[in-house]
């Protein structure tokens, strides 16, 4: 379709195909397509289905289409809108593959990187709402050090945002890495580099990536059709507990009290689980494709 063979390498395209295989023939949406990997795949497996596939990077755009897809660089969270252009009236399958693409952490000038110099952007496409510059030289220190500590996991987060405060005007994001690294007592710095979270953190703030996860899903449920299939891979532990509720918030039946004597919510369980635990890469997946480390997948079906 049009890609280089490095823009991203797809994880655990097997399972996802195995997974989607039952609903050839109707529509799979790729909320998350990347380099295309995935949609190729499906492509391939599913003779007879389109794909619609959206990413809100407009490096993603594919060059020559495949002709049962279509694309658009939009973010997942006005899917509804673009199925209705797309004269969709639901979906057989839909695949969020989170987080950033092996491009955008490769390409310095996008500044996801703290192995490469670049300026402090990180926006995964232009419309979020700001950059990491504005982040890093702009918000206040209280801001900074939250962010850190709750999309970061950062036990070090308030002495980092006090470093990142002290040290501004911070030029790039290898002027940030040191300012972080240095902020992190020595013995304590993680692995493979002490600013590994904190770019994390950054990068989930400038492109509200977990209010996206949470809406996108909230959407894709509505869409899709009964028996339709919802997967997601998530990266990280924040994004693994928003899709596991969601999931199990699904799956429930009557949410009543208890002491009630009859059921009065009138609830209808939407989702079925089909992952009880996630699944994982295989050891040789890992090893090939050092990325895919802490991909975590999960599928429901909806009722
Ligand atoms: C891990 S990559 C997907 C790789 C893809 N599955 C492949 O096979 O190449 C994640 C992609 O999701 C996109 N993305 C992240 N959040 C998004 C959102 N809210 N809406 C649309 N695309 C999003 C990113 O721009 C990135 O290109």
């Amino acid at each position: 379709m049009g890609r280089p063979p490095q823009y991203h390498r797809p994880v655990m395209v097997d399972r996802v195909v195995s997974w989607l295989l039952p609903l050839d023939g109707g529509v799979i949406l790729d909320a998350t397509y990347g380099g295309g990997g995935h949609t190729e795949a499906i492509l391939a497996a599913l003779p007879a289905s389109r794909v619609l596939a959206i990413d809100r990077d407009p490096d993603a755009r594919p060059q020559r289409p495949h002709p049962r897809m279509a694309f658009h660089t939009a973010d997942f969270r006005s899917l509804d809108e673009l199925l209705e252009r797309e004269g969709v009236d639901d979906l057989a399958g839909a695949l969020f593959d989170l987080g950033v693409s092996s491009h955008q952490l490769d390409v310095g000038e996008r500044g996801f990187s703290y192995r490469r110099q670049g300026p402090l952007d990180m926006r995964m496409g232009p419309d979020a709402g700001w950059t990491a510059d504005e982040v890093v030289n702009r918000w206040n220190e209280e801001e900074i050090a939250r962010i850190i500590r709750e999309y970061g996991e950062e036990r070090f987060a308030r002495r980092i945002a006090r470093a990142i405060v002290g040290a501004r005007p911070i030029r790039d994001t290898t002027h940030l890495a040191d300012v972080v690294a240095g902020a992190v007592p020595p013995g304590r710095r993680d692995r493979p580099h002490p600013a590994r979270r904190t770019f994390q953190a950054i990068r989930i703030a400038v492109n509200d990536e977990l209010a996206a996860l949470t809406e996108g899903l909230e959407l894709a449920v509505r869409l899709l059709r009964s028996e339709g299939r919802l997967i997601v891979i998530s990266y990280h532990s924040l994004e693994d507990r928003i899709v596991k509720q969601r999931f199990a918030a699904g799956a429930r039946d009557c949410i009543c009290p208890p002491e009630l004597p009859v059921c009065v919510c009138d609830r209808i369980t939407e989702l079925r689980i089909l992952t009880r635990r996630p699944e994982i890469p295989s050891l040789s997946a890992i090893e090939d494709n050092p990325r895919a480390r802490s991909a975590r997948l999960r599928v429901a079906e909806r009722i």
